[in-house]
């Protein structure tokens, strides 16, 4: 169990980030990032999580993230890139600009700058941690969501690239690619889905194992036919 960190994670206000946060809180120091403030201050006051409003979808804001941590939580050792969002959108309609930009900057953009501007504090630690969280999606497409699919491969990749840039560093970098979960990030029927605190817990048991890349459940098989039977994956998640 990790313990006795600072770990910042965003989009702890619902779903997984939120069950990994109080999961995290019991033994860690967290800071929660999201736009809903209610939600955040529910879990201040339930599991003394501390609250970090912030719209990751503004560059500006972004930045402010970066400069707040780095004056107010210098032990930084561990950040949970978890926020993310995925529309459906069609390519061929002109008006989709502003969409398209949206889930570039929250699930790629965002990231890779919160990445580049705390790695000098976590660089400073004697160990640290940084986690990604993609998703399937992002080896093999869906039709209905390529922004989605686009974004999480662009975070896969540069997951990679940062664990080779850090190979030397206390740094360890981590992605986590959970299955389809009983949340709000999509309006698809996930009833027979696993719910985000099993997923949470999933994810721990992966970081427990020191694990470089944390495949839950169903990924875990997505990720095999990734390897082996990639066709099949692709007629599996097209339409799905
Ligand atoms: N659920 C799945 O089936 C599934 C499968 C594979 C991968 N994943 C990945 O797992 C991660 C968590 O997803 P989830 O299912 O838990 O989603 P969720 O329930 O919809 O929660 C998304 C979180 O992201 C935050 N967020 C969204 N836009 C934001 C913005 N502009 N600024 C700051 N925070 C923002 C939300 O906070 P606010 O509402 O407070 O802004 C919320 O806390 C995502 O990266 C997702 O791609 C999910």
């Amino acid at each position: 169990m990790m313990k006795s960190q600072t770990i910042l994670i965003t989009g702890a206000s619902h779903g997984i980030g939120r069950e990994l946060a109080i999961l995290l809180a019991r033994q860690n120091k967290v800071i929660a990032l999201g736009r809903d403030r209610q939600a955040l201050t529910d879990l201040q006051n339930l599991y003394g999580i501390i609250p970090l409003v912030a719209d990751l979808e503004n560059s500006a804001q972004v930045n402010n993230v970066i400069n707040t941590v780095n004056a107010r939580w210098q032990e930084l050792s561990v950040l949970i890139n978890n926020a993310g969002i995925q529309q459906p959108l069609q390519l061929s309609k002109m008006d989709s600009s502003a969409a398209i930009t949206k889930e570039m900057q929250i699930n790629f953009l965002a990231p890779t700058i919160l990445i580049a501007g705390l790695l000098p504090l976590l660089q400073q630690q004697y160990s640290a941690r940084v986690i990604n969280i993609t998703s399937i999606l992002a080896l093999s497409p869906k039709q209905s969501t390529p922004i989605y699919n686009a974004s999480k491969a662009a975070l896969h990749n540069l997951t990679q690239s940062l664990r080779q840039q850090l190979a030397n560093t206390t740094v360890r970098v981590t992605e986590v690619i959970p299955p389809v979960t009983q949340t709000g990030l999509s309006s698809a029927d996930t009833k027979n889905a696993p719910s985000a605190a099993w997923v949470a817990e999933q994810i721990l048991k992966g970081l427990e194992k020191q694990q470089n890349q944390i495949a839950i459940g169903q990924a875990r098989l997505g990720l095999w036919l990734h390897r082996w039977a990639p066709a099949l994956l692709r007629a599996k998640l097209l339409n799905s």
